[in-house]
């Protein structure tokens, strides 16, 4: 077993949904630097109110996929441990394919060359159940087959290849978590690339009618963000796991109808379902196996959905503080 105490921390994307969420922890577990690397696509500092203040905190805006900007936060800082969160979002694949897929790519290779050239020791990098597409089977392991269905999906699991045939040919100390669905306070809300849980909040608030997309029978896997995180931690804690895939779900699969009908009850909405037309390229399926990280890293999902939907939605009630 080893720990993140006294080591230096960098996290991609951290001023974003989980990323910021993994500050929190990171920070509890005794880092002796935490540095934050976002362009602020849709990370917000915001999200960092909890840690930003902290002498040990540095944020840097930068692109995550430019590799000289890269290497010089991980040798000005001498960064040790990187978790890789950045990403942009599954919807903004609709709109940007090209970039939505490759943005994947290039920080998981800006991150391999540095990696590799023994810029930093360990890459804890987020892939996606995306990656896998509909279920073939249920629950899904990690040998399920990858079928992404999406741009966003495709760079996600083209990144995670990338990452195991790094490490197979050179060693490298390299994870890839695949979590399935997360939700929790500041998922990002705004616009057109926000989630299913802060969009139908978002609507029902402005006292518009929630919006359900192909019947509402498709099914995600979700998991509290802070069970995610505590997963994450753990991640690096296990050394000798270099090149593993590891599953991150509740194993509960839950109805996206469900989800929309359990928001406008929380929120006492009593109108109208609008029902619109499927997504050519929406999955229908996902239901995790967490039988890997329960053996590799003794984890198991904690938060129940209604303990983490009660969390949530106040957050989303309460002015998103
Ligand atoms: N939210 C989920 O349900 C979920 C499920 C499975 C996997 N994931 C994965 O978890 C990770 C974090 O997701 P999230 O939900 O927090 O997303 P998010 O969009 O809230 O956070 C991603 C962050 O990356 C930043 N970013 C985007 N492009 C960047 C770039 N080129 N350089 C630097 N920063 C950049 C954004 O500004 C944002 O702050 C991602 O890898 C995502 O694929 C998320």
């Amino acid at each position: 077993m080893r720990g993140l105490n006294g080591k230096n921390v960098l996290i991609t994307g951290g001023a974003g949904f989980i990323g910021s969420h993994l500050a929190e922890p990171v920070l509890e577990a005794g880092a002796a630097k935490l540095v934050i690397l976002d362009n602020f696509f849709v990370g917000k500092m915001g999200n960092l109110s909890a840690v930003k203040d902290k002498t040990n905190v540095i944020v840097y805006r930068e692109d995550a996929s430019d590799l000289h900007a890269v290497e010089a936060v991980v040798r000005n800082e001498h960064i040790q441990v990187v978790y890789n969160m950045a990403t942009m979002a599954l919807n903004y694949s609709f709109f940007n394919p090209h970039t939505a897929c490759m943005v994947n790519i290039r920080i998981a290779d800006t991150l391999l060359h540095l990696l590799r050239n023994g810029e930093f020791e360990s890459l804890i990098h987020m892939s996606s159940s995306e990656a896998y597409g509909t279920a073939l089977y249920a629950p899904m392991d990690e040998n399920h087959p990858l079928n992404p269905t999406t741009p966003y999906a495709a760079g996600k699991a083209s990144a995670d290849l990338m990452v195991k045939s790094f490490c197979n040919l050179y060693n490298l100390d390299a994870i890839i978590i695949r979590p399935f669905n997360n939700y929790g306070p500041r998922q990002n809300i705004d616009g057109g690339l926000a989630g299913i849980i802060p969009v139908t909040v978002r609507r029902v608030l402005a006292g518009e009618k929630p919006v359900v997309e192909g019947g509402g029978l498709q099914t995600r896997d979700y998991i509290y963000v802070s069970d995610t995180c505590r997963a994450l931690i753990s991640a690096y804690g296990h050394d000798g796991l270099g090149g593993e895939i590891i599953n991150l779900g509740s194993g509960t699969e839950y109805k996206i109808i469900d989800i929309i009908n359990y928001i406008c009850s929380y929120i006492g909405y009593k109108g109208e379902i609008e029902f619109r037309e499927g997504r050519p390229a929406d999955v229908k399926r996902l239901c995790a196996s967490s039988e890997k990280a329960k053996n590799l890293l003794g984890f198991e999902a904690e938060i129940s959905f209604e303990e983490g939907m009660a969390k949530t939605l106040d957050w989303y009630l309460s002015g998103y503080h």
